[in-house]
C-alpha cells in the first residue's frame, strides 16, 4: 500500500475516533470534550481468589493477569455480588442484589423467564449512550424469547446461554462425576446419568440463532479469543466506543484445555484449564493494547468462588478456607456466605488512569462495576431504583481507599429458602446470621444453622473465619450494634424500593433446540 494512502487511513481513523465524546456539563457548564473509554469486563466462573498468581506466593498459572496487576490496580478485598451464578451476574449487570431484581437463584436449561424486563443491564444504559455493545460467553439470565442477550442491550452475541455442565457434548470435558457424550442415534434415548444434564445438547448461539450444538468445548476458548479479537479491531471501522463483556467458561467443569493435561495425570486438568483463560485474558489485553490502549478499561473479575465439589477440577480459595464451617462438615466455598463463596481475584488495568503496580484493599464489589462504569462514561443509570453499587472511580483513578461501608452477602445455594439476608460485612467484622456449608469434595454438607445473635468475625486477625468473637466482650456488643444497624438500613431500604420479580418456571420445550426431531436437538443428523 502506497505510504499516502495509509496516512489517509490513519488520518481518517483518527478523525472517526474524534467523533464520540463526552460532554460534560459538571458546575459551572463549561464543556470539555473527553473521549468516551472502552470497557472490557471479563467474567471468569467459579474462580479462586488463590488461583490469581499475584495473590499467593509459589508458583503462578497467571502470567497475564500477573503482569496486568503489575500494570494496573489488583483488589485484595473484592467481592462478587452473590455466591452462585445467576444471582451474582444479574447483580453485576444491573448493580442491584437479587432482593431488589428479582434473580435470587439460578436459571434452567428449560426456564421461560429470565432476568425481569424492567430492570435495566450496563448493556442497554451503554447501548443508549451511543456505545457498541458486544458479548461472549455465559449468560445465564434467560434465553428464552426477549430474556436474549440479544434483547437485553447487546448489538451483538457469542455464547453458551448458560453453564457449559447444563447440557452434553460429543467430546465430554474433566467432569465430576464425568459425564457420557451426547446420544448419537436420533430416537435412542440413554439412562440419564446422575449428576448429568444430558437431555439437550449444549447450544452455542451467535446473535439469537444456534449456530452449534452440541458445540465443541475444547476449541471454545479459541472461538472467543477470536471472537474478542475481532471486536476489538472492528471498533476502529465502527468509531464508536465499545463494550464488551466476557464471561468465560473457565474455570467452570467440564474443564476442556485445548492443550490437555497429561491423561495420567487430570489433576492438572485444573492448571492447565487456567493457563488456557490467562492465555485468552493476555490475548484480550494485547488486541486491547494495540487498539485503542490508553482509552480502554480492562476490568477481570470472578462470579463466584471455588466449586469444592468437583475435588481436584476446582480452585484454591488461597488462606480464605472457612474453617468454623469445614470444621463442622461441607464446603465453605461456592454457594456459601464465606469468604472462599465470594472473595475473587480481580484487577483493573488502565495505561496512564489507573496508576501502575497498585494493591487496594478498599471493600468492593461486582456490584460497583454498573455505577462506576456509567460514571466513566458519562451516563445516567435509570431512574426509579436504588442500587446497591458504588461509584469507585475514585478508587480506581485516584488513589481513594473508600468502599462499602457494609456490604450484603446474599446466598441463594442450598439454603436459598431462608432468604437472601444471611451474612453482613461491616468493615473487617462480618456477621452471620445463618452459617452452612455447600456440598464438599467426597461428600458432606454442613447444615443449615440459625444465630441470633450472629456470629461475628474479624477478618483483620482471622482471615480463615475459624473462631468467632466472644459474644460477651465489648467488642462484640458494639460491633453488634452498628451491624443490626445496617441490616435494618438496608431492610427498609429494599422494602421501599421497586422490587422486581423473576419468573423461574421450567418447561422443557423452551430449551434452546437446533432440531427438535434429534432427541439431543443436534443441529445436524447424529451419525
Ligand atoms: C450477528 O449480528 C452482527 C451485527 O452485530 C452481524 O454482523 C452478524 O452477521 C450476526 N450473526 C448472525 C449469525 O446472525
Ligand atoms: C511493583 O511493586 C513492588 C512492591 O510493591 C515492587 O517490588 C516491584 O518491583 C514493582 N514492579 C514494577 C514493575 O514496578
Ligand atoms: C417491575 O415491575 C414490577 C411489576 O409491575 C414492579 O413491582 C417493580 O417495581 C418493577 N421494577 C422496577 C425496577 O421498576
Amino acid at each position: 500500500m502506497a505510504i499516502w494512502l495509509k496516512l489517509l487511513l490513519l488520518s481518517g481513523a483518527l478523525l472517526s475516533g474524534l467523533l464520540y465524546y463526552v460532554t460534560d456539563h459538571h458546575g459551572s457548564g463549561k464543556k470539555t470534550n473527553m473521549k468516551k473509554p472502552n470497557f472490557i469486563i471479563i467474567l471468569a466462573d467459579d474462580i479462586g481468589w488463590g488461583d490469581f498468581g499475584v495473590n499467593m506466593p509459589g508458583k503462578s498459572h497467571t502470567p497475564h493477569l500477573d503482569l496486568m496487576a503489575q500494570e494496573g490496580m489488583r483488589f485484595t478485598d473484592f467481592h462478587s455480588p452473590a455466591s452462585t451464578c445467576s444471582p451474582s451476574r444479574a447483580a453485576i449487570l444491573t448493580g442491584r442484589h437479587g432482593l431488589r431484581n428479582g434473580v435470587t437463584h439460578n436459571f434452567a436449561v428449560g426456564s421461560i423467564g429470565g432476568l425481569p424486563l424492567n430492570e435495566t443491564t450496563l448493556a442497554e444504559v451503554l447501548h443508549g449512550a451511543g456505545y457498541y455493545t458486544a458479548m461472549i460467553g455465559k449468560w445465564h439470565l434467560g434465553h428464552h424469547g426477549p430474556y436474549h442477550p440479544s434483547h437485553r442491550g447487546f448489538d451483538y452475541y457469542f455464547g453458551i446461554p448458560y453453564s457449559n455442565d447444563m447440557g452434553c457434548t460429543d467430546s465430554p470435558g474433566f467432569d465430576l462425576p464425568s459425564c457420557p457424550p451426547c446420544d448419537r442415534d436420533l430416537q435412542i434415548h440413554r439412562e440419564e446419568h446422575s449428576g448429568c444434564y444430558s437431555k439437550v445438547a449444549l447450544p452455542l448461539f451467535e446473535n439469537l440463532s444456534i449456530v452449534e450444538q452440541p458445540l465443541n468445548l475444547w476449541t471454545l476458548a479459541e472461538q472467543y479469543t477470536h471472537t474478542a479479537i475481532r471486536i476489538i479491531r472492528n471498533s476502529r471501522r465502527r468509531s464508536q466506543p465499545f463494550l464488551l463483556y466476557v464471561a468465560l467458561s473457565h474455570m467452570h467443569v467440564p474443564l476442556s484445555p485445548a492443550v490437555p493435561p497429561d491423561p495420567g495425570d487430570p489433576g492438572l486438568a485444573y492448571a492447565a484449564s487456567l493457563k488456557e483463560m490467562d492465555s485468552l485474558v493476555g490475548a484480550i489485553k494485547s488486541a486491547s493494547d494495540d487498539n485503542d490502549k490508553d482509552n480502554t478499561l480492562i476490568w477481570f473479575t470472578g462470579d463466584n468462588g471455588p466449586w469444592n465439589q468437583k475435588c481436584q477440577f476446582s480452585g484454591s480459595v488461597g488462606p480464605f478456607l472457612g474453617r468454623w464451617q469445614t470444621d463442622r462438615g461441607g464446603s465453605s466455598d461456592k454457594r456459601t456466605t464465606w469468604e472462599g463463596g465470594h472473595r475473587m481475584p480481580t484487577v483493573a488495568y488502565w495505561p496512564g488512569k489507573i496508576p501502575a503496580n497498585t494493591t487496594s484493599r478498599a471493600l468492593l464489589s461486582g456490584l460497583d462495576i454498573f455505577p462506576t462504569v456509567l460514571s466513566l462514561a458519562g451516563a445516567k443509570a435509570p431512574l426509579h431504583r436504588h442500587y446497591d453499587g458504588l461509584d469507585v472511580t475514585d478508587v480506581l483513578l485516584r488513589g481513594s481507599e473508600t468502599g462499602h461501608k457494609s456490604l450484603l452477602h446474599p446466598n441463594s445455594g442450598a439454603a436459598g429458602q431462608f432468604g437472601d439476608l444471611q451474612t453482613l460485612r461491616l468493615g473487617h467484622y462480618k456477621a452471620f446470621y445463618i452459617t452452612g456449608g455447600a456440598e464438599a469434595c467426597g461428600g458432606g454438607t454442613g447444615k443449615q444453622e440459625v444465630h441470633d445473635p450472629p456470629l461475628i468475625f474479624d477478618l483483620n486477625h482471622d482471615e480463615e473465619e475459624s473462631t468467632p468473637l466472644d459474644s460477651s466482650s465489648e467488642e462484640y456488643q458494639a460491633v453488634l450494634e452498628q451491624v443490626q444497624e445496617e441490616r435494618e438500613a438496608v431492610l427498609r431500604d429494599i422494602a421501599n424500593d421497586h422490587v422486581s420479580w423473576a419468573d423461574y418456571t421450567v418447561d422443557p420445550s423452551f430449551a434452546p433446540c437446533c432440531n427438535p426431531s434429534h432427541v439431543t436437538c443436534r443441529c445436524r443428523d447424529g451419525g
